[in-house]
């Protein structure tokens, strides 16, 4: 298994942060935010990991992260020149993946879960995972049936059908590769990660597993904050100090 943190994306939500910056270098209370996504990745057993960054600040990540060693991993890294969407990591990741499986994760997803179980036990076909949130509008959204099954995605529906959203982590097999070359963008000009999860629905392979743990994505500034208020209280709570 591979992985890919996907962090590049221009951050206009968080402007004027991100005018001097990219987001994912950002601070999420003691740590940049990339942190957590690499952590998520490494606890997970997965060491050989491609960093898919903006031309901007390139740089600093380089600085800032190096080879990996100091992390117990291998990184990589890759240039992504105009934010084409999410399932543009694959095309970008194509020789990095080669034959093998590929975890995906966005470089603004902050996880306090474990996902070793689940990644480790996946043998084919996608697996995503769903969360019950209150704002599903801004996510791709999880339709179930009465026997719980997935009857459809919908990437971020004026009227959602559920409070399930999927989160910025998701697990497929090597046909990925192939289903992301032949996407066509939509309306808003990317090539979306819902259409790579509706492609493996079609074809019966999808999993989605329900998961209840802490997540946040960080790309505004009320979940920023929400996100590092979060991790102090987990760290607070580990020194035994009242926060
Ligand atoms: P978004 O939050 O959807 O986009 P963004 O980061 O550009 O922010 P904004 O909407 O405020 O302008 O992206 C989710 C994550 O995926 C984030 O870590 C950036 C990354 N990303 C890419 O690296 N390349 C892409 O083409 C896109 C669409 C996102």
């Amino acid at each position: 298994m591979k992985g890919i943190v996907l962090a590049g994306g221009k951050a206009t939500r968080l402007r004027p942060l991100t005018k001097i910056t990219s987001k994912q270098l950002l601070p999420v209370y003691n740590k940049p935010m990339i942190y957590y996504p690499l952590e998520t990745l490494i606890k997970a057993g997965i060491k050989d990991i491609l960093i898919i960054i903006a031309p901007d600040y390139s740089g600093h990540f380089l600085n800032l992260l190096g080879s990996g060693r100091e992390f117990g991993a291998k990184f990589s890294y890759e240039i992504q020149e105009e934010p084409r969407g999410l399932a543009d990591a694959f095309i970008i990741g194509e020789n990095f993946i080669g034959s093998d499986n590929v975890t995906l994760i966005l470089g603004d997803n902050i996880f306090d879960m474990d996902f070793s179980q689940a990644i480790g036990g996946f043998k084919k076909g996608g697996l995503v995972f769903a969360k019950k949130v209150a704002d599903p509008e801004r996510y791709g959204v999880v339709e179930f049936d009465k026997s719980r099954n997935v009857v459809s995605i919908e990437e971020k529906p004026s009227k959602p059908k559920s409070n399930y959203a999927v989160p910025g982590l998701y697990v497929y097999d090597n046909r990925v590769i192939d289903i992301a070359k032949k996407l066509k963008p939509s309306p808003r000009g990317e090539i979306e990660i819902t259409d790579v999860n509706n492609a493996y629905l079609k074809m019966g392979e999808l999993r989605v597993e329900v998961i209840d743990g802490i997540w946040e994505d960080a790309g505004t500034f009320e979940s920023l904050l929400r996100a590092s208020n979060l991790m102090a209280e987990k760290e607070g709570k580990k020194m035994g100090s009242k926060l």
